[in-house]
């Protein structure tokens, strides 16, 4: 039976229950794995049943459908991919996406009004920055940020001035908005702290994770107090570097308002991709795992190398307040980090055009080893003097190591680099 989820009173671990949970394979004659579902739309048993699912669907009755109605509210890859995804991060409730940035944008949409404030961390994925700033804005919402090693006091006194600018203009803090550790630079935020300064600001906004990078396996941030945690599945979930998706997920009070957008929006996962991950989840931590004890024994090599300046690697923090942060809220420095040349761009042109396992790319928490140039590439458009400020200059290579063989990486990386 699909849906054990004890044995005697032992709860079952998430490896275990992504091979089965939420699908019986009785209901799909036998077959061991879930059919993909294509189909954009539902038979009902009666009328008074139809009536009944939209009624859910509308918010007229709530709880939301009870059954399935249309492929955009949701479908069964879907269900069980949420289901399953709800049990890595201990929420109640999560919701599947086409993309990482349609899940974050959803999910801002959905809580931001006119007027409007949204506190978030920096660096955020820079899509994520963009959409705040440029979109967000036209509809009369602002941001105030702050630097992600941030202490419980500044936290305190941004928190201040977001809700001072808010009632300014008329609106409410409607989000803590934190991206951990930051994208490239690896910096990590002290959500305990943030939600301690939100509650004592009596602020009743959901705090929402980008946990895209350390996620599922290595930050559980429901558990430091955050309300939401959003994901681009497209990296370490999915894999494989063979999709795109994301999700949100935490208690259902927070879920639902977004689920009522998304219902009217779309922006839900395809089956086929539902069904990926699922598959993708099936080994989620046997790759991280993998990945990351590769990233331990290359960071080991690099850091003693002559050419290499520095890394910006989790394993090796050199920070006391950020140690401290790592400490409370890690339980792995992942495998994607920054790596700091002697030199600049030319130097660093010359190591990634000279790798021939690792694939000169962007992207992160793929099976295979990637390297880009964050300066250059991801973060181009990034002003300068901002890219200064988040410490994103010439001389760094973003890094996401894969689950090759350890020291086929190492001499990769040992003959990229006598050619800088
Ligand atoms: C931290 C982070 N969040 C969100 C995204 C956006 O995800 P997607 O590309 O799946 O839309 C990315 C993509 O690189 C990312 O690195």
């Amino acid at each position: 039976m699909s849906d054990v989820t004890k044995i005697n009173g032992r709860p079952l671990k998430p490896s275990t229950l992504m091979m089965g949970h939420g699908y019986d394979p009785v209901l799909s004659e036998g077959s061991l794995k879930q059919p993909l579902f294509l189909t954009s739309t539902f038979a009902f048993p009666s009328a008074a049943e139809g009536k009944r699912h939209f009624e859910g669907i509308t918010g007229k009755r709530p709880g939301g459908a009870d059954g399935l109605v249309y492929s955009r509210f949701n479908a069964p890859n879907q269900e069980i991919l949420e289901d399953r995804l709800s049990i890595w991060d201990g929420a109640e409730d999560a919701l599947s996406f086409s993309s990482g940035m349609s899940a974050i944008c959803v999910l801002l949409l959905t809580y931001a009004s006119q007027g409007d404030v949204i506190v978030h961390s920096g660096p955020l994925y820079a899509a994520t920055e963009g959409f705040v700033a440029k979109w967000l804005s036209k509809f009369g919402v602002s941001y105030i940020d702050f630097p992600a090693g941030a202490t419980r006091e500044e936290i305190d006194a941004v928190l201040a001035q977001g809700k001072a600018k808010a009632t300014e203009q008329g609106g409410k803090v409607c989000m803590v908005y934190l991206e951990s550790p930051g994208n490239p630079t690896n910096a990590l935020v002290d959500v305990q702290a943030v939600r301690a300064a939100v509650d004592a600001a009596g602020l009743e906004c959901p705090i929402a994770i980008d946990n895209t990078f350390l996620g599922p396996l290595w930050q559980r941030p429901l558990e430091h107090g955050a309300d939401i945690v959003v994901y681009s599945l497209t990296k370490y979930v999915g894999g494989h570097s063979d999709l795109v998706a994301g999700s949100i997920a935490g208690a259902k009070k927070w879920m639902d308002p977004v689920r009522m957008l998304r219902n009217t929006m779309g922006g839900i996962c395809d089956p086929n991709t539902a069904w990926m991950l699922c598959r993708s989840l099936e080994t989620v931590e046997l790759r991280m795992q993998r990945a990351g004890e590769n990233a331990e024994k290359v960071c080991a090599f690099l850091a003693q190398h002559p050419k290499v300046e520095g890394l910006g690697y989790l394993g090796m923090i050199k920070d006391a307040r950020q140690q401290d942060i790592y400490d409370r809220h890690c339980l792995g420095a992942g495998s994607t980090f920054s790596l700091l040349l002697k030199g600049g761009e030319a130097e660093c042109f010359r190591f990634l055009d000279s790798l021939k396992i690792a694939k000169l790319a962007v992207s992160l928490g793929g099976t295979e080893t990637l390297a880009s140039h964050p300066a250059s590439m991801t973060h181009l458009s990034v002003p300068d003097e901002r890219k200064a400020a988040l410490g994103i200059g010439d001389n760094l290579i973003r890094i996401s190591i894969g689950i090759e063989d350890a020291d086929d990486l190492i001499a990769d990386f040992e003959q990229a680099l006598e050619q800088v």
